[in-house]
């Protein structure tokens, strides 16, 4: 017993030694055991960032984010619902245009390269399942349809009726589906649809 009173005099000691009394005054910080969040990397409303490239700290929303609680069927411009004119429908005067849309501002080899290369991440995540890498209608999706379900088969984009589709077509059928295929105007943006566009005339050309 005697040992357990001095050890506990001495554990006292040894806290209030080392932490000090409550509400005492130090001149160097405390000692922080458990700092849980006090001290967060992080951007303080309305202050300047080095982090970002223009030094600005408050960042606007990604690109094609839908406002929580937004009213159903409001979608930002970027998906273009409810807008019109070549870039938003494909079409032009009532029939389906071709070329690209001036909006999607291609002047140089490099911006075309980079359509491109978007085209390509877009069409392999969004249709390669279906349509196969190369376009010719044999992704894993066609593979299975074909064996349980053969009257639904998932055409090549490679022949040459699809070679003559004008662009503006396609693009609809990515907005809207067509027949048995979904649409995916709800998730691919209108600049990528476009760039899955031009992607898709190059798996054709290179498939000549
Ligand atoms: C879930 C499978 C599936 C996915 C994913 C898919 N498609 Fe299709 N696609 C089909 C089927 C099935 C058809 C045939 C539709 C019909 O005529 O009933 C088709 C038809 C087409 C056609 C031809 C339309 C016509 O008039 O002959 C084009 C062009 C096309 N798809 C492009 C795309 C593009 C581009 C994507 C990616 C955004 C895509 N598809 C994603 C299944 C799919």
């Amino acid at each position: 017993m005697k040992y357990f009173f001095l050890s506990l005099i001495a554990l006292s000691v040894l806290v209030v030694g080392v932490f000090g009394f409550r509400g005492d005054k130090f001149s160097s910080p405390p000692l922080w055991v458990f700092p849980d969040m006090d001290e967060q990397d992080k951007v303080k409303a309305q202050t300047a960032s080095p982090f970002f490239e223009d030094g600005i700290g408050a960042r606007k929303p990604v690109l094609g984010t839908v406002p929580r609680g937004a009213e159903p069927g409001v979608m930002p411009i970027e998906f273009g619902t409810g807008r019109s004119g070549y870039y938003f429908d494909g079409a032009v005067e009532g029939t389906y245009g071709n070329g690209l849309p001036e909006e999607l501002g291609i002047k140089t080899e490099a911006d075309m390269t980079g359509l491109l290369g978007r085209g390509e991440d877009v069409y392999n995540v969004h249709c390669a399942i279906c349509h196969g890498k190369s376009g010719n209608g044999m992704g894993v999706v066609a593979t299975y349809l074909a064996k349980s379900d053969p009257i639904i088969a998932v055409p090549t984009l490679l022949d040459k009726t699809r070679d003559k589709f004008p662009d503006g077509y396609i693009y609809n059928v990515i907005t809207n589906g067509k027949g048995n295929m979904g649409g995916y105007g709800h998730n691919v943006l209108v600049r990528d649809r476009w760039a899955i566009v031009s992607y898709l005339r190059a798996l054709q050309a290179a498939a000549k």
